[in-house]
C-alpha cells in the first residue's frame, strides 16, 4: 500500500517527530510505500489567501504547495497524520494545511450547507500527543472535543476510512528513555496492527 504520512512538530527532537520516524519505518519493513510530509521541515505556508476562497476554476488556480500536497494523497491508500495537542487542537501550520489543502472542490463539495465528502476510499489514521493524561481529557469533555473536530468533523468529513486514533498521554519533557522505548513500541504495533499484511 501507499502510506502518505503528514507530521507537524517544530523539534526534531520531540516524542511526535520520533513516533513518525519509527511509523514509516515500520511500514517500509512491513513492505509498504511511505512518503513523508513534515510540515515544519518543509516550511509549509499555512495562511489561506484570499483567492483561495473561490473555487477551484480560472480565477482559483490551485498554489504548487497544495497542488503538490493533494497529488499525494490522491496517491495514497493510506494518510496517516501526527501531532501534538496543541490548545487541543493541531499546531497552526496542520490546521493551516487543513485549511488550503482540503480545499471544497478536493476534500469535499457542499450543497445548501451540506458536506459531502470527496475523499471516499482513502483509509487514514490519527496519532496525537498530549501533556494531559487521557482520564483527565475524558472527564473534562476535552477528548470528546477532540474527536468530535478532528476526527470526524476533518478527517471521516472528507471520506477517509479512519482506522484507529491513537493517543499518547501524559508526555512531558524531557520523557524518561524508557517510556519513549514504550511509545516507540506502541507505535510499530499500531502499524502492524491495521497494515501488517502489505
Ligand atoms: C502551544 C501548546 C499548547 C498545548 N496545549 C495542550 C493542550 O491543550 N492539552 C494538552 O494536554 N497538552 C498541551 N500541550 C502539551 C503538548 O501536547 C506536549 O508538548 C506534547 O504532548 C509533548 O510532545 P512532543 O515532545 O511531541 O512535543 C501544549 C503544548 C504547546 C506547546
Amino acid at each position: 500500500m501507499k502510506h502518505l504520512i503528514v507530521v507537524a512538530h517544530p523539534s526534531e527532537r520531540s516524542l511526535t517527530m520520533g513516533l513518525a520516524s519509527a511509523y514509516a519505518a515500520e511500514l517500509k519493513r512491513l513492505g509498504h510505500k511511505t512518503h513523508t510530509l513534515d510540515l515544519y521541515r518543509m516550511n509549509f505556508n499555512p495562511v489561506l489567501a484570499e483567492a483561495e476562497l473561490s473555487p477551484i476554476g480560472p480565477n482559483h488556480p490551485v498554489a504548487a504547495d497544495v497542488l503538490n500536497a493533494q497529488k499525494h494523497i490522491l496517491e495514497a491508500d493510506v494518510v496517516s497524520v501526527i501531532y501534538p495537542l496543541w490548545w487541543l487542537s493541531m499546531p497552526a501550520i496542520l490546521k493551516g494545511f487543513v485549511d488550503r489543502v482540503f480545499a471544497r472542490g478536493f476534500a469535499y463539495d457542499s450543497d445548501h450547507g451540506l458536506i459531502h465528502p470527496l475523499l471516499s476510499g482513502r483509509k487514514a489514521v490519527l496519532v496525537t500527543v498530549s501533556g494531559a493524561p487521557m482520564p483527565t481529557l475524558i472527564q473534562s469533555g476535552s477528548w470528546n472535543a477532540v474527536q468530535v473536530l478532528q476526527d470526524v468533523h476533518i478527517f471521516r468529513a472528507a471520506g477517509f476510512d479512519l482506522l484507529e486514533h491513537l493517543h499518547f498521554d501524559s508526555v512531558t519533557t524531557p520523557l524518561p528513555e524508557s517510556v519513549a522505548l514504550q511509545h516507540m513500541t506502541r507505535i510499530r504495533t499500531c502499524a502492524e496492527r491495521n497494515f501488517g499484511v502489505a
